[in-house]
């Protein structure tokens, strides 16, 4: 018999060990205080990696931990995707490393480039490999060193941003979680959000490096704006397509940016704080890690419950934004 549907069969997640406070920010110099980091955003820590480590490390150790919960090794698994902002290289991808790394021999593997939306757009993306059946068992890993791209003279941006790795493994079956998927971008004003020197628009030379376009550049207030909007438009959308209103939401995982962010949609969704599922407070916005790391948190400690439906929801770089429906089997 084909099956045409698709589960999550384990989760795992990966932070590295050293933690940065609000207040080291202040001891470093920066003019800014616990007060205003954690009343503005609701993060109180983030966890950075060291010089030498890499996105791929982090990847790596949370996919080992995917597979051990799953009872699988590397080699059970057809396809490696890693959904990152900040890969190890423009290329090779991190996703062929990262499986090599994990023991995989010869299998497929690319990475997502969506910004803080590729977890959404991965699951969006493996769900569609799996339910046509060109592949059976998927690893989606949503992996960032942002710390790495940050300006630490930047007071609007350097406290807002920590590393880590969550990794999903999906595999064709029975039950179908996927219930519907509304994806987005807007690329008119790439300006609002980027870093400008990474690619082939400018060469990261010593001109840029002096100017600092190497670093995370934003537009706060406007990001802000279009994150909530997005958000709320996304949720409704994708539970319509699942044919579901927001009274049959149990829990919604946002992307973890802010947490003000987090708290206006919710509010207008009509989902009480016990049913969001938020760990910015620790981790900062891990861009496209969040999601998945926010997902084994609440799976780990029994909230996640079999049958229930759940939004993952998103917005990032690009402009992109998009929401899952999923119901958890
Ligand atoms: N400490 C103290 N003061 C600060 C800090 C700080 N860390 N950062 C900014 N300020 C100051 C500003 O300089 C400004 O001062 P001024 O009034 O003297 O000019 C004041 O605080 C208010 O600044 P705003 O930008 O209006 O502050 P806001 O309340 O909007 O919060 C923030 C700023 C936290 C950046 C917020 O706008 C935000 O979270 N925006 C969305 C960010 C986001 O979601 N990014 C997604 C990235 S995803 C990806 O794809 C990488």
């Amino acid at each position: 018999m084909s099956l045409t549907g698709v589960k999550i069969v384990a989760v795992g997640r990966y932070a590295p060990p050293r933690v940065v406070t609000n207040e080291d920010f202040q001891k470093w110099g920066l003019d800014t205080s616990d007060e205003w980091i954690s009343s503005r955003t609701g993060m109180k820590r983030r966890h950075w990696v060291d010089e030498n480590s890499a996105t791929s490390d982090l990847a790596v150790e949370a996919g080992k931990r995917a597979l051990a919960k799953a009872g699988l090794t590397a080699n059970d698994i057809d396809c490696y995707v890693v959904a990152s902002a900040t890969p190890d290289y423009s290329f090779p991808a991190t996703a062929c490393i990262t499986a090599s790394r994990l023991g995989a021999k010869d299998k497929a593997a690319f990475d997502i480039e969506i910004a803080c939306s590729g977890f959404i757009y991965g699951l969006t993306v493996v769900s569609g490999l799996i339910r046509s059946g060109v592949y059976n068992r998927v690893m989606l890993i949503g992996a960032e060193t942002l710390s790495k791209l940050i300006d630490i003279k930047e007071r609007s941006t350097a406290v807002l941003f920590g590393d880590g790795a969550g990794a999903v493994i999906l595999e064709a079956s029975e039950e179908n979680s996927f219930l519907s998927s509304e994806l987005g971008s807007d690329g008119s004003r790439p300006e609002l959000l980027r870093v400008h020197a990474s690619g082939s628009r400018k060469r990261v030379d010593a001109q840029a490096l002096l100017d600092g376009e190497t670093f995370i550049r934003m537009d706060g207030r406007e990001i802000f704006k279009f994150a909530v909007t997005k958000m709320i438009d996304a949720t409704g959308v994708a539970l319509r397509k699942a044919n579901l209103t927001k009274a049959d939401l149990d829990y919604l995982i946002p992307h973890q940016a802010n947490r003000r962010i987090i708290d206006a949609a919710a509010k207008y969704l009509d989902m009480p704080p016990e049913k969001v599922v938020v760990n910015i407070e620790e981790y900062g916005n891990t861009s496209s890690a969040s999601i998945p790391m926010a997902l084994e948190e609440a799976v780990e400690d029994g909230r996640i419950k079999p049958g229930n439906v759940i939004v993952f929801v998103g917005f990032g770089g690009g402009l992109s934004w998009g929401a899952v429906t999923w119901r958890w089997a």
